[in-house]
């Protein structure tokens, strides 16, 4: 059984900076790394080719922070669906993913907005590149709406790039060592936690559901964002 919270963001693409993470009262200690802000990351021929021009994704995730018997401890499954304008006429999407977030390749659709299916006939993936090709069986229509929908496992990464969706520690009162994820998505951390099209001309708003077990009383979740919904839902991925 999991709660399942929303939270409703609009932000600037992915160029904010979130502010620091608030942590339990009760801890004594934490540790996290800083990403290298040294690294240089967007150029002009990195642009991901115009295919579609993101207005809203809703954004599924399930962090599973310790053994559970289901999926793998620290690996977060989700779904996205990403409403956007065919802003090209062309037979390909191409977004970015960090080839540590596995796409489920069946999972993926497209409609548009009058509800009909677009094919998908292939995908393109290179194993050191963070764009993801979607090949379509016909062109996208510049200014109609289309849903593109998907789900995915992110990885909770160890937190030696400072990027993503990452591990951290703290102890408590009583000396034992407690488990957190935390995210850092500026500069290019997003794309490690859900396929996206993460450049900062693509301005966007999101909803972000947050599935977490409800037997463990003392987890939280903290936000720099409106708490929406605090509902329950017993989504399993
Ligand atoms: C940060 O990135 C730059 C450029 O890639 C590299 O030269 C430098 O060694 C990195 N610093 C650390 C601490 O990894
Ligand atoms: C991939 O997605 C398809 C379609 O939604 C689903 O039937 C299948 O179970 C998924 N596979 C995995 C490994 O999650
Ligand atoms: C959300 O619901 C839980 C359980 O009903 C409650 O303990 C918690 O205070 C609620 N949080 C907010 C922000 O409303």
């Amino acid at each position: 059984m999991v709660v399942i919270i929303i939270i409703l963001v609009s932000i600037f693409a992915f160029s904010v900076a979130n502010p620091p993470l608030q942590i339990p009262s009760n801890s004594q200690s934490y540790s996290h790394k800083l990403p290298n802000w040294s690294e240089k990351i967007i150029s002009p021929e990195d642009l991901l080719p115009p295919s579609l021009k993101p207005l809203h994704y809703e954004i599924k995730l399930q962090p599973i922070l310790y053994p559970e018997g289901g999926p793998n401890e620290w690996s977060a499954p989700g779904s996205v669906e990403i409403t956007a304008l065919g802003v090209s006429e062309i037979n390909k999407i191409v977004i970015h993913r960090h080839p540590d977030l596995k796409i489920n390749q069946t999972s993926i659709t497209l409609s548009d907005e009058f509800h009909n299916s677009i094919k998908v006939e292939s995908v393109e993936e290179g194993s050191d590149s963070h764009k993801y090709g979607i090949v379509l069986g016909s062109n996208l229509i510049i200014g109609r709406k289309y849903v593109l929908s998907l789900k995915f496992v992110a990885d909770i990464n160890d937190g030696s790039t400072g990027l993503g969706l990452y591990r951290a520690f703290y102890t408590d009162q009583n000396g034992d060592v407690k488990r957190l994820a935390t995210t850092q998505f500026m500069e290019y951390g997003a794309r490690k936690v859900f396929p996206c099209l993460d450049e900062p001309s693509f301005k966007s708003t999101f909803a972000i559901y947050l599935a977490r077990r409800t037997e463990d009383k003392n987890y939280i979740t903290l936000t720099n964002s409106i708490l929406k919904i605090n509902g329950s839902g017993v989504e399993e991925y």
